[in-house]
């Protein structure tokens, strides 16, 4: 049975929350594979409105195995908040299993991450400040704490020792910050330990038990292929891989790329972006703002879910949208918020780039050069009706319809699945992905 992986085509958020809620129905594990809690999935569901950082998105389906991947900078508080959260709300998180090889988020990754962003002052990348960054860095350079040396008391005193020692020369002589003391670490994490350890297990095993077991599994990415430290639009990206190009995705829960049969890659009908970076098709006017607040009163207009920041909106742009099919493999594309455009009396999408006299169909790797395109647009009529309590692909206006079958054609891919709004029932199956 397939093992498929559910990515961000573009920034982020494009909803692969909702995606990866509706596909869980099929799947038996249900597991994240990268980046931390600056992801935020926002899912609606019977039992009201979640909004989840790092526990996967399978966890409201019961029978469900839900898993943290060693590939994951895991924020122990955090974890346990939304642990605690769900378990108020009577959702049991019993089925929820933690790697061992997971990256520890510590006090001195969300001082630096703060530090190092007012330090690069103009040229900031607009972290999310969640000290994600930071925590990459130490497991590059070997020195990160897993989750599990928070198991073993002697184990983490060794290792908050030595690394602290580290931050706190680099925290108060590079950045003239206040050191942290090993008091202000050690017990809270040896408590954070003792509260996780009935969650700590194999994620490997279980992935690769269900998949031979002939049982579907998913794997949830977070943030977007553009903010792929690889192969987005660099240095404006995140300090993980979000897409599935290098086997991120087998990568973070320690599987090959062999096992792996389908790649969704989940976009917006339009774009938006977060933190600062190239956004070629952004928009400034009144378009933009109806975008932003569609829906705004319903609490879904479009702030970031980790940090509430008012998301930068643009077109559909088809030339970044192309690069990130190929480098991911895309198998079928999930379109979201097909909805938002209801209203609008014409839709566009960026076909190619205009640069310095040349049209080009690739996107640039370097920022100066991405700052200097100009976007060349098709546009497309609106419908002006409703979306929303459409289920069939037929019965969706024909401009809508027209815009799909354009989508598909530019970016070279079948659009599977569509998004008419927030409820997990607002969705037109064009293509069972199970
Ligand atoms: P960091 O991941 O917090 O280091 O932030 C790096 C960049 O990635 C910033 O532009 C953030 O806004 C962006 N980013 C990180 N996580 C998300 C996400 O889940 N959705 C959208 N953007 C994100
Ligand atoms: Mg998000």
């Amino acid at each position: 049975m397939p093992i498929v992986v559910v990515v961000g085509g573009q920034w982020g958020d494009e909803g692969k929350g909702r995606i990866v809620d509706l596909l869980a129905r099929k799947a038996r594990v249900v597991a994240r594979y990268s980046a931390g809690n600056n992801a935020g999935h926002t899912i609606v569901n019977e039992r009201g409105e979640f909004k989840l950082h790092l526990v996967p998105a399978g966890i409201f389906y019961p029978e469900k195995t839900c898993v943290i991947g060693n590939g994951v900078a895991v924020d122990p508080e955090v974890l346990l908040g939304e642990i605690d959260a769900l378990e108020s709300r009577g959702i049991d998180t019993s089925r929820l299993i933690l790697s061992d090889r997971a990256q520890v988020i510590m006090p001195w990754h969300k001082r630096l991450d703060q530090l190092d962003e007012e330090m690069r002052g103009d040229a900031a990348i607009g972290t999310t400040g969640k000290g994600v960054g930071p925590c990459f860095i130490d497991k590059v350079a070997r020195r990160g704490i897993r989750v599990g040396d928070l198991l073993q008391a002697d184990d983490l005193t060794g290792c908050i020792t030595t690394t602290l020692a580290y931050h706190n020369r680099v925290i108060t002589g590079v950045y003239g910050g206040a050191p942290i003391t090993f008091e202000e670490c050690f017990d809270v994490y040896r408590n954070y330990g003792i509260r996780l350890r009935s969650h700590v297990g194999d994620v490997q095993a279980v992935v690769l038990d269900a998949h031979r077991r002939g049982e579907y599994v998913l794997l949830e990415g977070a943030q977007g292929s553009l903010l792929d430290l690889d192969h987005g639009t660099y240095p404006y990206v995140t300090s993980s891989v979000p897409s599935s190009s290098s086997s991120g995705a087998a990568l973070g829960v320690g599987i090959g790329p062999t096992d792996i049969q389908r790649v969704v890659g989940v976009f917006k009908s339009y774009s938006t972006r977060v933190g600062n970076g190239p956004f070629p098709t952004e928009l400034h006017d009144e378009t933009a703002d109806a975008i932003r607040d569609h829906g705004k009163e319903n609490g879904r207009g479009e702030y970031g879910t980790t940090t509430g920041r008012p998301r930068r909106i643009g077109w559909l742009d088809a030339v970044a949208a192309k690069y990130s099919v190929r480098m991911n493999g895309l198998s079928a594309l999930a379109l979201t918020r097909l909805d938002v455009l209801d209203n609008l009396p014409s839709i566009k999408i960026c076909t190619a780039y205009e640069l310095d006299g040349q049209i080009i169909e690739t996107l640039p790797s370097r920022e100066s050069v991405l700052n200097r395109i100009t976007p060349i647009y098709e546009e497309l009529p609106g419908w002006q009706s409703p979306t929303t309590d459409v289920r069939n692909f037929d019965d969706l206006p024909v401009q809508a319809q027209a815009f799909i079958r354009r989508v598909e054609t530019l970016l070279g891919c079948p659009v599977d699945l569509i998004s008419v709004g927030p409820e997990r029932e607002q969705a037109i199956i064009v293509n069972p992905i199970f």
